[in-house]
């Protein structure tokens, strides 16, 4: 999402005649898209803001941009503590990136430069819901992106067919629960079968969907259209159904092991989230984690220590010795790796469509990253071998 929000923001430049520039030294103006999910990412983005105060200093003209949900959570407070920042763009006013361009007066009012200097990947990310309205006990995002809602049905087919009409081969919905989708009564499971009949597409994915909202009609879709992608990335975050209620996700471990059961049968290649350390998590807990972890058998998984954020019901809560919440998170690790290892393991001697997306590098429709040593075009699909895998890499 912050991915597709940093597009958003490219394009409005780009327009403004500006372009990526790899070399800080070079470069005029540095904007820094922030996520502030955990704290960690938070004090990153802070850290290197405060080291670009010297960047700042060295050529007059230089603009710092600050966006995105760590600047919405700070909000003016940033301007207080880095007066060196020039615009701030909270992530509930990416949409108005544009305008508080204008109105910050340091760009002209030429934006003939159109969108020629923007992105040229043969993959699109396209936004098809904002906020989240699920409150999660440990999750900032509801508070930092608002409530969820559901963008027009055409806009979105309209901007599926602009961007498949430049030569975009992968569209990518997103939302932060994508597959709740629902605009005027029309499903996700509708706007899925609409996107899939345009012309030009070759591939269709979306995330992050919720397990609460996994049907069977979506399942099916998923499992009989040969241009659905056949990987999900399903955040499950605990195997507890104590923890789970806790976090209030909405979904037992039972549920969750249906919804995996039905998507298995389409043969979908699942891969997840996971909270290691919840305040409330046991031994007894963290093993059911364990224990739904084997069963799931996910393609990978990204796993996380708690962190608690100011302002989310879980924020008061004690927090569990830390040497114990890195001990989970080490069993917990190596227990994905091996599950992982496995389903890479079982891609060997499979003919797979593969869409390039550097010359050597590219994915298969189940999301594996493919590595090969013949050249081929960004944006081509080619048929390719899988003849060995590595730890998270398969060679063709
Ligand atoms: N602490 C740790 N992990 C978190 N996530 C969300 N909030 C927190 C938090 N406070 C994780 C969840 C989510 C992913 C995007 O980040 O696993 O699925
Ligand atoms: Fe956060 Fe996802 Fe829960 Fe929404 S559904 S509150 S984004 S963890």
């Amino acid at each position: 999402m912050n991915t597709a929000d940093s597009e958003e923001m490219m394009l409005a430049l780009a327009a403004r005649g500006c372009f990526i520039c790899e070399d800080l030294n070079k470069a005029d103006i540095v904007l820094i898209n922030t996520c502030t999910i955990r704290e960690h990412a938070e004090h990153k983005a802070l850290s290197l803001l405060g080291r670009l105060r010297k960047w700042k200093e060295e050529k007059a003209g230089r603009i710092i941009i600050f966006a995105g949900c760590a600047a919405q959570r700070l909000g003016a407070g940033v301007r207080g503590k880095f007066p060196h920042v020039d615009i701030v763009c909270g992530a509930k006013s990416i949409d108005d990136f544009d305008k508080i361009l204008d109105k910050s007066g340091l760009f002209g009012s030429d934006k003939s430069a159109g969108k020629s200097a923007a992105l040229n990947s043969p993959i699109a990310l396209v936004n098809i819901m904002r906020g989240c309205s699920c409150k999660c006990s440990y999750c900032i995002v509801p508070y930092v992106r608002g409530e969820a809602f559901s963008l027009d049905f055409d806009a979105v087919l309209k901007e599926i067919e602009t961007k498949l009409s430049l030569g975009t081969k992968e569209i990518v919905l997103l939302g932060q629960t994508v597959n709740a989708y629902n605009y005027k009564g029309k499903t996700f499971a509708d706007l899925l079968r609409a996107a899939l009949k345009l012309e030009g597409l070759d591939r269709l994915r979306y995330l992050s969907p919720h397990p609460l909202f996994i049907t069977e009609e979506v399942s099916e879709i998923m499992a009989s259209e040969p241009k659905m992608s056949k990987h999900l990335h399903l955040p499950v975050q605990s195997g507890s159904d104590k923890v789970l209620k806790d976090m209030k996700r909405g979904y037992s471990s039972g549920e969750f092991l249906e919804k995996i059961a039905l998507l298995r049968r389409g043969g979908i290649n699942v891969t997840t989230d996971i909270i290691v350390g919840y305040p409330t998590e046991t031994e007894e807990d963290f093993k059911q984690t364990l224990s739904l972890v084997d069963e799931c058998k996910f393609g990978g998984a990204y796993c996380f220590k708690f962190s608690p954020r100011f302002g989310t019901p879980a924020f008061s809560l004690k927090e569990l010795p830390k040497e114990e919440v890195e001990k989970r998170l080490d069993i917990l690790l190596n227990k994905i790796k091996e599950n992982a290892k496995a389903a890479y393991k079982a891609q060997e001697g499979r003919a797979e469509r593969v869409l390039m997306e550097d010359p050597h590098n590219g994915r298969t429709l189940s999301n594996f990253w493919v590595k090969t040593e013949a050249s081929y075009k960004a944006g081509e699909v080619v048929t390719l071998t899988i003849k060995k895998a590595q730890e998270s890499i398969l060679l063709a």
